[in-house]
């Protein structure tokens, strides 16, 4: 088959996966599907142990030994706070030497480079790329960029446009496996309720597919009308055989949820203003609403907020989100140990050295 951008995008997504995979691992980490379950423990087990590493100076030390001849590049051209900041830190933590282009008005792209240059560039003085970029497909094209070259190097999506953010996916499953981790069956047969703009939140996209790697979990979305999840995740889900409805009515579905997802209007996207016709009141998390909600529920959202969860609930024992935000730097810095093959030493360590 010739090389093409365009067949190799139109592949079936278990194509494409092992085309992202190199001696029998993930390589490059562009989409969720990527995880099966087995992966997903064995993360959260290695974020575990790293974040305890991290609780001591020695262990900070030893971590900070373990890539010191790695370099990764942060290439953010679409805003960021947490996901630019957490793997920035995530890097430092392993002791990576880190560069980084965000403003790309500064950069050879106004001298008329195209990204997919750019990014050849990044590659040529790097070891890692991690991306965020507002056209869908940019990533897994960069993938298939470094497959092509005589010195491929990962290709880490951190955020493409409105399709995937794997990344936080990862981290929402850590901070869902840590917040229920005494109970027996964990995260599965859990109900999980996503609400907001379900349309184009792509977070909400990652998470939703890694959820059917668990047992009997069930899903509600609640979005307006014109909001509401695509047909495209629609039809991924149902081929995943999980439990899923959706609904305008989120105050039906809310005191029997074990975790809801907020998330707020991605308006960003729009193409003519038209999200500011739409009442986004109803997918408001209130303080009449957590009224409602059981006692022992998680609040997650993966921020920015804006008035869809009330401030005055950040006191609420259930609100997680700022701890989410945390397990994202210990999710994100075990993901980069592992596709440096340097997880086993992490978990070898904290065998060696950290006791409960
Ligand atoms: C999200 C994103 O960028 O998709 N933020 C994040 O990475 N935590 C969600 C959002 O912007 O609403």
């Amino acid at each position: 088959m010739p090389y093409t951008y365009e067949n190799l995008l139109a592949l079936p997504s278990s194509e494409k996966n092992k085309l992202l995979m190199r001696d029998g691992k993930i390589f490059h980490v562009i989409f969720a599907q990527q995880f099966d379950r087995k992966i997903l423990d064995y993360l959260c087990q290695t974020a575990t142990a790293l974040r305890k590493i991290a609780k001591t100076q020695e262990g900070v030390s030893f971590l900070r030994s373990l890539l010191p001849h790695k370099s990764a590049m942060l290439y953010f051209t679409q805003p960021s706070t947490r996901t630019y900041l957490s793997f920035l830190r995530a890097c430092q933590y392993l002791g990576i030497n880190d560069g980084s282009v965000r403003d790309p008005s500064i950069s050879s792209a106004v001298k008329g480079e195209t990204d997919i240059d750019g990014v050849r560039t990044f590659s040529s003085y790097f070891d890692l790329i991690i991306m965020r970029h507002a056209k869908n497909e940019f990533a897994e094209q960069c993938a298939y960029l470094m497959n092509e070259t005589d010195r491929p190097i990962p290709i880490l999506n951190a955020g493409a446009g409105t399709g995937e953010h794997p990344t936080q996916a990862l981290l929402d499953i850590y901070t869902l496996q840590r917040s229920f981790e005494t109970r027996e069956k964990g995260i599965e047969g859990l109900h999980i309720a996503f609400m907001g703009d379900l349309a184009r939140g792509r977070t909400v996209r990652s998470l939703s597919q890694l959820l059917t790697r668990y047992k009997d979990v069930r899903i509600t979305f609640a979005a307006p009308e014109s909001l509401r999840i695509r047909d495209d995740l629609r039809t991924t889900l149902k081929g995943a055989q999980i439990d899923f409805t959706e609904t305008e009515n989120l105050d039906e579905v809310i005191k029997d949820v074990d975790a809801v997802y907020v998330t707020r209007v991605q308006d960003e996207h729009d193409v003519n203003n038209e999200s500011a016709a739409i009442d986004y009141t109803p997918f408001h998390l209130t303080l009449a609403r957590l009224e409602r909600m059981k006692k022992d529920a998680i609040i997650m959202h993966p921020m920015p907020r804006r008035h869809e969860l009330e401030p005055e609930i950040d006191s609420d024992p259930r609100a997680m989100y700022w701890r989410q935000e945390r397990n994202g730097m210990w999710m994100r810095a075990t993901l980069i140990a592992y596709l440096f093959n340097v997880d086993g030493d992490v978990l070898d360590y904290y065998a060696s050295n950290c006791h409960e």
